[in-house]
């Protein structure tokens, strides 16, 4: 009896060690390199299961290229150039001024939720662009040479909260997505014509929409769920009863708003009293 009893005992005291061992080696084989970088360069970020590329990669012997490029605008983080350009962590790319100059988007690893590019030369966004990135969040393109943005680009991204495509050349509006929150197109060449009167009406939760330092001479339909609205430095020479508020409810309160900046445009506010009955604070802008 006891010695069937030790035998076992030595028998399970074996097998431990052997899966604590195999699983040892395969711990260091496999992930011993990006553990050591995520310490060393990605302190911030907590520890991920996926890999980390960085640019100072570009020297180190592990760099894997693969021989031929996914055409289909998506792969994972691993097989794909644009992680030795730009810092990919789980969830988010980082391509901020890339050199050497980075023209149009990236192929983005898939399941990328935060995109950011700012201060490269991109100048166009292409319907196939983030057509399999269905994930993506937040995609800030500021400070680009944007001048045509094809249709459906963002369209039909339906998670996507923030969009910002400040200070580039963008003269008509693109569609923008459903449950978006925070649009910015500050700093471009945005015309009337190019944004029409209902661009953002089907926006039921956006809560920010800056079209500051553009060519407007109207102000679009701007939905109850805005807080705040910039529309500073533009050439709006007029507002209506019905711009802000409903012009035939004077008992009509807008909920959300709490800014609006109209200065910087020839319009004096003072001449339309009745265009902010509805607002709990008055625009900021010319009153006489
Ligand atoms: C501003 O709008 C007026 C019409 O209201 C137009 O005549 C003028 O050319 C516009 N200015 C600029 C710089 O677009
Ligand atoms: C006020 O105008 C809006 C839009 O023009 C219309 O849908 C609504 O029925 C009008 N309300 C009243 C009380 O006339």
């Amino acid at each position: 009896m006891a010695k069937i009893l030790r035998s076992m005992f030595f028998t399970i005291i074996f097998a431990a060690w052997v899966l604590l061992a195999s699983a040892r080696l395969h711990y260091h084989g496999a992930h011993s390199r990006e553990d050591i970088q995520l310490n060393e360069e990605v302190y911030f970020e907590s520890r991920s299961k996926r890999g980390v590329t960085t640019l100072t990669d570009y020297d180190s012997d592990s760099v894997f290229l693969p021989a031929d490029e996914p055409d289909s605008g998506a792969g994972t983080a691993d097989d794909l150039p644009t992680c030795l350009l730009c810092v990919c962590l789980t969830g988010s790319v980082y391509c901020e001024e890339v050199a050497p100059e980075m023209t149009s988007v990236p192929a983005l690893p898939q399941e990328t939720a935060y995109f950011y590019a700012r201060y490269n030369k991109i100048t166009k966004i292409t319907a196939k662009d983030f057509e399999y990135i269905v994930t993506l969040k937040r995609i800030d393109l500021t400070g680009n040479l944007i001048s045509e943005i094809e249709d459906g680009a963002f369209s039909k991204l339906a998670l996507l909260e923030e969009l910002s495509l400040a200070e580039n050349q963008i003269v008509k509006l693109p569609m923008l997505p459903a449950k978006l929150i925070s649009f910015n197109a500050n700093h471009n060449r945005l015309k009337t014509k190019g944004v029409k009167a209902n661009a953002f009406k089907k926006l039921t939760k956006i809560a920010n929409i800056f079209l500051a330092h553009n060519e407007l001479e109207a102000v679009p339909q701007i939905p109850e769920s805005v807080r705040v609205l910039h529309l500073q430095v533009n050439n709006i020479s007029s507002v209506s009863d019905d711009t802000f508020c409903k012009g035939n409810n004077t008992y009509y309160i807008r909920p959300n708003m709490n800014e609006i900046r109209m200065d910087g445009n020839p319009v004096v506010l003072a001449q339309y009293p009745n265009s902010f009955t509805c607002l709990k604070t008055l625009p900021i802008g010319r009153y006489q």
